[in-house]
């Protein structure tokens, strides 16, 4: 595999404004908590010039959503946590229906509405309680409507849901919330839409550096760790999630459920007491992610599905609160120059967002991909032991870590581990969401 991706990043870099590039196969969120991005039509122009076309909205955007209008780019749209309680009406849900999908789904391809986010890691019971009879009224107004061929219904979780992590196999959701799980998965089941989760490798690392293996999280080669139950060797942290989402449905009965990562990311720039941040780990992190992407790669549980993600984020978001990293997730910065053009700045062509035909972003990930390839000799990997797991959560992150339990830096949102299992208080919590 490496000695053909060597030969198609050769050609590539032969004569990248020539040969054809491959689809990215990736989605990208689009974030737009920020006053410096460009417009929706010039961010078109972007998407096209990357060849990326699944993005995933935190809201349902009517400039995007128009602006988007004839393009081959697939949406998902998302209705707020703040909207839910409204939205278990089933004739608030149509007519939410009817003003943000009906009048743009038939130029602009909308296939997935995301019904709130990361509600069963929150402490809000209320909100919970909304969640499923929010997703059946939007379920049922778009039978009502015609359109659920067309559209599914989800919605996204955090990791914190997992009571246990770690080996997969012992994967487990909190019990606390498998009164809500349960007959969500059924839903899942029963309309055959996927279950969602935001992963991010990124924060085990960051609040964990001395213990968990920087080449595990970004899937550098190591030599990974194996789980004595079912004997699969796990290379990098986000199989190793994906996966314990997987054994946790199946103990509760359902293995006919796809999980795709709605969300997950590296920054490019952090505090000081966030280790890992940085361009080259953003580079690698993402780079590395995407070769797995393009060979089709499954989770060991799952080798033959292949993993589906929507990358954390197109932009740097200016106005997102938190540490230093919660605005430096973009692959891109406002202006349109990568993030991750790192060393190759001299000679990379500057974007064009108007008529750009050369696949700028491709090409920088093709050239980290190669050299990750030439360095793939050297085994510097640390085996990460497979002992007891932990969960660390940061509200919109949650990492699992093998290892002692140290919880930190979870600023913007207070961890209360005086009980367990450890809760947290969401009062401050930084949301993507905007409130449409
Ligand atoms: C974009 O991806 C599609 C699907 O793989 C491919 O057919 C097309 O040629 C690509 N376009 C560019 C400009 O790379
Ligand atoms: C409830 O949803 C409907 C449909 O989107 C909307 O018109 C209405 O303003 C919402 N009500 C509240 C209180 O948010
Ligand atoms: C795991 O591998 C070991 C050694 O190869 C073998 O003895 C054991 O039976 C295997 N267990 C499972 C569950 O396959
Ligand atoms: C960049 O865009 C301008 C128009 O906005 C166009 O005239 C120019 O040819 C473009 N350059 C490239 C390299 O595509
Ligand atoms: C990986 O495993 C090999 C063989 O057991 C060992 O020699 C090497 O030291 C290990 N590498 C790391 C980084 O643990």
């Amino acid at each position: 595999m490496a000695a053909n991706f060597s030969a198609l990043v050769l050609l590539l870099s032969l004569s990248y404004s020539t040969v054809p590039i491959l689809s990215l196969g990736i989605g990208i969120n689009y974030g737009q908590i920020a006053n410096d991005l460009p417009a929706p039509n010039r961010v078109l122009s972007l998407l096209n010039s990357i060849n990326i076309s699944r993005v995933k909205l935190y809201d349902a955007d009517p400039n995007v959503l128009s602006a988007f209008a004839n393009s081959n780019v697939e949406f998902v749209i998302s209705i707020s946590n703040g909207n839910l309680q409204n939205m278990t009406s089933s004739s608030n849900a149509q007519s939410w229906i009817q003003q943000n999908v009906q009048p743009y789904i038939s130029q602009t391809k909308i296939s997935c509405i995301l019904v709130g986010n990361e509600v069963l890691a929150g402490t809000d019971t209320q909100l919970m309680s909304y969640l499923l009879p929010a997703m059946q009224a939007v379920n049922t107004a778009l039978q009502n409507l015609g359109l659920n061929q067309q559209v599914f219904v989800t919605t996204a979780h955090s990791l914190a849901i997992l009571a246990n992590s770690f080996p997969p196999s012992a994967g487990s959701f909190n019990p606390s919330i498998s009164s809500y799980i349960q007959p969500i998965l059924n839903f899942h089941s029963e309309f055959n839409s996927p279950f969602l989760i935001n992963a991010y490798p990124f924060f085990a690392y960051a609040d964990n550096p001395d213990q968990v293996s920087l080449d595990y999280v970004l899937f550098e080669p190591n030599n990974g760790t194996v789980d004595a139950t079912t004997n699969l060797t796990y290379d990098n942290m986000l199989y190793a999630q994906m996966d314990a989402v997987y054994f946790a449905m199946k103990a509760m009965g359902h293995t006919d459920i796809a999980i795709k990562i709605s969300e997950t990311g590296w920054p490019s720039k952090g505090d000081s007491n966030q280790a890992g941040a940085s361009v080259e780990n953003a580079a690698l992190y993402n780079g590395n992610l995407l070769r797995r992407i393009q060979e089709k790669q499954g989770t060991p549980a799952n080798p033959t599905v292949p993993i589906d993600v929507y990358v954390f984020a197109l932009f740097n978001e200016n106005l997102k609160p938190g540490p230093t990293s919660e605005r430096n997730y973009g692959l891109f910065y406002p202006n349109g120059t990568p993030v991750y053009s790192f060393g190759l700045q001299g000679y990379l062509p500057q974007l064009n967002y108007s008529a750009s035909s050369i696949n700028v972003f491709s090409y920088s990930i093709f050239l980290v991909l190669n050299m990750a390839i030439f360095s793939w000799g050297y085994n510097r990997g640390e085996s990460t032991d497979g002992g007891g797991a932990n969960i660390y959560v940061d509200c919109e992150f949650v990492m699992l870590v093998e290892g002692g339990g140290i919880f930190s830096n979870l600023t913007p949102c207070e961890m209360l581990c005086s009980q367990s299992p450890c809760m947290w208080d969401t009062s401050t919590e930084a949301s993507n969401s905007i409130d449409t």
